[in-house]
């Protein structure tokens, strides 16, 4: 059956760099078979410009709609002073959270052709294989109620929620659980149980639900001292789950530890692997039209597309040798470009992608 791809390009960068993936899916279909139908739309301040909302209605439709999305980078300076409730991101957020992509899959790999790229010593990032699993449709950034009030006297206080129930602790913690089963059958969970209730109780659950695994090693870590074991010693994790907020962060500070963000693919699941697939970095205003951004986080979120929702690792495997293939090759984008490689552009980048898949 054909299976149906929403692209969703956003903003800043998000344009370049979904083009040169857009060109690797067409190069699939044409050569290698791919059995699927593609449709663009609007998404963050680009839709905000084109329609008054982040998120419009077609959109969201066209989105529910779909097996599988692609979606580049949302936000700009451009769009910095909107109210928050259409700033570019509430598109990216209202996604998540209006399809249910619950559980957000941030591997931090170092590809050994760039360890020179990480700004950590190569002794202790070579062979960086993490696996982030960000829990990403509840937490602080949807818990109610959230805003900023007036108190007596009329000081402003602004507030927010942490709220997780069971079902939605117990959820992720399958994921991670099932996600080690099939690498190093490890999983940290990270909380900040000495502080906050809500996470006291993230870390009763996600015990609990370890009970089921018992060939899984878990264990349990505040989010500072997290931090800090990312930066200190990043190869003693294999799994690490944790919730929306931290996640956030400890996706940011492990995706550094390879060197540049620009190399790093995501995927956002619901219960039945229905995905979201995008690049971890932004839409990098600053490069945004200058044809340097980096293509390849785009480009191997394709992969992670074939691999979790698609059902098709081969071609999945294909995308990620011709990564490795034009690395080898010393190609690198700015982020990535280091003395004695060769700087290329966004759409240089692609085409030497689509000449390795094809060789
Ligand atoms: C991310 C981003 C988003 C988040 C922003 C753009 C809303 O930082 O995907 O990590 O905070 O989740
Ligand atoms: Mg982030």
């Amino acid at each position: 059956m054909t299976k149906k791809l929403l692209i969703l390009p956003g903003d800043g960068i998000g344009q370049e760099i979904v083009a040169e993936a857009v060109r690797v899916i067409d190069c699939l279909k044409a050569d290698f078979g791919l059995n699927i139908e593609t449709e663009q739309a609007l998404v963050g301040g680009t839709a905000y410009d084109a329609s008054g909302s982040p998120l419009p209605e077609q959109t969201l439709k066209l989105a529910r709609e779909a097996d599988a999305i692609l979606l580049g980078a949302v936000g700009g300076y451009k769009w910095e002073e909107l109210d928050i409730s259409v700033r570019p991101e509430k598109g990216l957020l209202g996604l998540r959270s209006e399809l249910d992509l619950f559980a957000n899959l941030r591997p931090a790999i170092l590809y050994p052709q760039l360890a020179d790229a990480s700004t950590l010593k190569p002794d202790v990032v070579s062979g960086l294989d993490i696996m982030i699993v960000r829990e990403l449709t509840g937490g602080i950034y949807f818990g109610q109620p959230r805003g900023v009030r007036e108190l007596e006297g009329g000081e402003r206080q602004g507030y927010n929620t942490l709220v997780y129930r069971e079902s939605e602790i117990r959820r992720i913690g399958k994921v991670a659980f099932d996600i080690a089963g099939k690498r190093d059958s490890r999983v940290c969970s990270v909380d900040k149980a000495n502080v906050l209730e809500c996470t006291e109780l993230w870390r009763e659950i996600v015990t609990e639900e370890a009970r089921a695994y018992p060939d899984i090693e878990l264990s349990h870590m505040y989010v500072d001292n997290a931090a800090m074991q990312l930066v200190r010693a990043p190869k003693q994790f294999d799994v690490m789950v944790t919730t929306n907020m931290f996640g956030d962060i400890l996706s940011d500070c492990a995706a550094m530890l390879t060197g540049s963000i620009g190399m790093l693919p995501s995927a956002s699941l619901d219960i039945n692997s229905k995905g979201m697939y995008e690049p971890i970095h932004g839409s990098a205003p600053d490069i945004a039209g200058q044809n340097v951004a980096n293509p390849l986080a785009t480009i191997l979120s394709v992969a992670m597309m074939l691999r979790y929702t698609l059902d098709e690792a081969e071609l999945a495997g294909r995308i990620e040798s011709a990564v490795s293939k034009v690395l080898d090759d010393g190609l690198r984008t700015r982020d990535i470009h280091s003395v004695g490689m060769r700087e290329v552009s966004t759409s240089a980048m692609g085409d030497a992608v689509l000449a390795a898949l094809r060789a």
